[in-house]
């Protein structure tokens, strides 16, 4: 048996990792950490919290007392600490920054210096972000060697941690790997992301609120594509090493509610321009010429199936997403949308 520490596991790709892994690695014993913030929640795992080979420990993964006990008490060294644990929405790193240089540097330091206390046979693995790699024109995409260059304290934050890993990879010989990723959509996203907010408004009759233009792209990947791509790295990317993945799936944000508007409320009334998000990233788009190469992976799902399938999973799974819609959730959408004065004919927008 492996032993494998999860960090973040609870959350949106994390709880999608662990379910994957526990499906297909009958050798992997699972250890879930997590600090269950805001965005994580255990009923993303009811279905597998008794799987004899899964195990969960609340861990806030920056509290360096938490984070000793948990690796003190371990039987065996870890093959593999896997770690998703983040705050991970942009809007939310504006409204206070804070937060994401301890959870994801202050954080991730604490794992990688565990990971170079075990000195061999513990392969650490980041999970990070194309939004490292900062912003695109309307031509090419980013690849492995595409220079960092983040624009919000979210990105800045994940950068960070990005060069810490590779920092004790070089002066420590730890073995690491890096996955970069864009955007993710699939079950048990949170409802502040783009997609799930737009389908549960729309189911509610609610606004859509689009930011600026709408033109802004992103390269929409589905989270089981995102998970396989962090599987085969862990176990075959090469040690100090970034892999890239994408979707293949560019789209311009407009388009992606316009459709969510159509299926789920058959009219777009709704959508509304709002003010922009200040340093709005145009465009993202990844090169996975690498991974497609070396780890022998390829996305699966195509954007239309797999939007479909995703918008039929929050009509069906009401209930989970009426339960994470917490407290805490809807002080700050009230604080962030409600001084979003309109722009209804998106000239707010940037460029
Ligand atoms: P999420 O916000 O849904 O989940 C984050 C999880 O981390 C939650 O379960 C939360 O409780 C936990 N967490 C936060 N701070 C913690 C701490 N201090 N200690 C322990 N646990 C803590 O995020 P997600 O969308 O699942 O993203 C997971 C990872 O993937 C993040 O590192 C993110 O940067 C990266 N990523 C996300 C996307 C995307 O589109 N969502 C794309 C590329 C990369
Ligand atoms: P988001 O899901 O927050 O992901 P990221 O900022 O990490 O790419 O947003 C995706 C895109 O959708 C981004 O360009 C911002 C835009 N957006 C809106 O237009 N309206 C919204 O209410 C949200 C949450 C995002």
């Amino acid at each position: 048996m492996k032993t494998v520490v999860i960090a973040g596991g609870a959350g949106f790709i994390g709880s999608n990792f662990v379910r994957l892994v526990l499906a297909e690695r009958e050798d992997w014993r699972v250890i879930n950490i997590d600090a269950l913030t805001y965005a994580g929640n255990l009923a993303n795992l009811t279905d597998v919290a008794d799987h004899p080979n899964y195990r969960f420990e609340r861990v806030d993964i920056a509290e360096a007392e938490q984070v000793d006990a948990l690796f003190d008490a371990l039987d065996e060294q870890p093959a593999y600490i896997i770690n998703f644990a983040a705050e991970s929405h942009v809007d939310r790193s504006i409204d206070g920054p804070e937060a994401f240089v301890r959870a994801n540097v202050t954080g991730t330091f604490r794992l990688l210096e565990r990971a170079r206390a075990y000195c061999d046979g513990t392969r650490y693995l980041q999970v990070s972000t194309d939004e490292v790699y900062g912003s695109l024109g309307d031509e090419g995409a980013f690849t492995e060697t595409t220079p960092i260059d983040p624009s919000s304290p979210y990105s800045a934050s994940k950068a960070s941690a990005d060069l810490l890993v590779g920092a004790y990879h070089r002066t420590f010989g730890l073995d690491t790997v890096i996955t970069r990723c864009s955007n993710n959509y699939g079950p048990y996203q949170f409802p502040e992301k783009l997609i799930p907010l737009m389908v549960i408004h729309a189911l509610q009759g609610k606004k859509l609120p689009v930011y600026g233009t709408g033109m802004n792209v992103r390269d929409w990947i589905h989270v089981e594509d995102h998970c396989r791509g962090i599987l085969a790295t862990v176990e075959k990317g090469e040690a100090g090493e970034v892999y890239n993945f994408g979707g293949e799936a560019e789209r311009a944000n407009l388009a992606i509610v316009e459709l969510i508007a159509d299926r789920v409320a058959g009219s777009r009334a709704a959508i509304t321009f709002v003010k922009d998000r200040p340093g709005h990233d145009w465009r993202y788009a990844m090169d996975n010429t690498k991974a497609r190469a070396e780890l022998d992976w390829a996305p699966r799902w195509t954007f239309e199936d797999g939007m479909a399938s995703t918008i039929d999973w929050y009509l069906e799974h009401r209930t989970w997403w009426q339960q994470v819609q917490s407290q805490e959730h809807l002080s700050f959408f009230d604080r962030w949308y409600g001084d979003r004065s309109e722009a209804s004919d998106g000239s707010e927008g940037n460029a």
